[in-house]
């Protein structure tokens, strides 16, 4: 194990072959409205639905013996959709961390949230933060919350901050390999995600871990997310430990 900047452990190099367990699973949750809308309910209601599985999620994740769980709550293009419904979600948001850290840490599990945060209101961020500290002993499940967050705007920003420290002199351009850009993400001391799901049947990534879904397995189902179970992480655990993973190496 390697020390890394989070002060969280860093996954060993993964093996090639028959995978097991992914040590991370990152979700894009998808469909609470075409489920509120099948329903004749208001977008909310898919929401509000969406975060009663964001906690079966949770406790599938643990039950599997998964270290990393990264969902994929509010992305940099959300801020798009209709005012009163990013209201709705940032609401959503409040009430969950209001009501939940408490579980989570009966629960074991530590929260880091991806993403910029400044975009939130003050009193928001202030909440964001405080669940960190408060859960930032808990080592049963890292939670990742990717909120306000857009992969290429994070790589860009890493991007960035290289040439900043090439142009201050404190970065040799020659000594910049993967594992060090890695480092300037957002991710840095989390490892990259083994398994990625996509639920409501569509397929894109949409903006999502895009570094560092290199050589994760992709899994789109063709459940909508207020309906995800335990019973379909499981399923899905399930199938990632049949598929053969070679990081482009040749089969031994
Ligand atoms: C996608 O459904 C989902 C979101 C945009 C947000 C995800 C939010 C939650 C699961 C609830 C809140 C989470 C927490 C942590 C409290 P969509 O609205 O894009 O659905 P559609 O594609 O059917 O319209």
């Amino acid at each position: 194990m390697v020390a890394s900047p989070h002060g969280v452990a860093l996954a060993q190099a993964p093996e090639i072959g028959g995978a097991s367990v992914p040590a991370h699973v990152a979700i894009i949750m998808d469909g609470n409205g075409r489920w509120a809308a099948s329903r004749g309910l208001p977008r909310v209601a898919g929401h509000r639905a969406g975060a009663q599985a964001v906690r079966r999620t949770i406790e599938a994740a643990i039950r599997g013996g998964v270290g990393w769980l990264t969902l994929y709550a509010f992305s940099s293009e959300n801020w798009r959709r209709p005012v009163g419904e990013v209201l709705d979600l940032t609401g959503l948001m409040r009430h969950y961390l209001r009501h939940e850290v408490d579980e989570l840490t009966r629960e074991g599990v530590r929260l880091h949230v991806i993403g910029d945060r400044t975009r939130f209101e003050p009193d928001l961020q202030a909440e964001l933060a405080e669940a960190e500290r408060r859960t930032a002993h808990n080592t049963r499940l890292n939670l990742i919350m990717a909120l306000s967050y857009g992969a290429r705007h994070e790589i860009v920003e890493a991007a960035r901050r290289a040439a900043r420290a090439a142009r201050d002199g404190t970065l040799d351009p020659e000594t910049l390999d993967e594992a060090a850009f890695g480092q300037l993400l957002s991710t840095s001391g989390i490892p990259d995600p083994d398994l990625i799901l996509r639920t409501s049947g569509e397929q894109r990534l949409s903006n999502f871990l895009l570094w560092q879904a290199a050589y994760a397995e992709l899994m789109f189902l063709d459940v909508l997310w207020p309906d995800f179970s335990g019973e379909h992480f499981a399923g899905a655990l399930a199938e990632f430990s049949r598929r053969e993973r070679r990081y482009g190496a040749r089969p031994g």
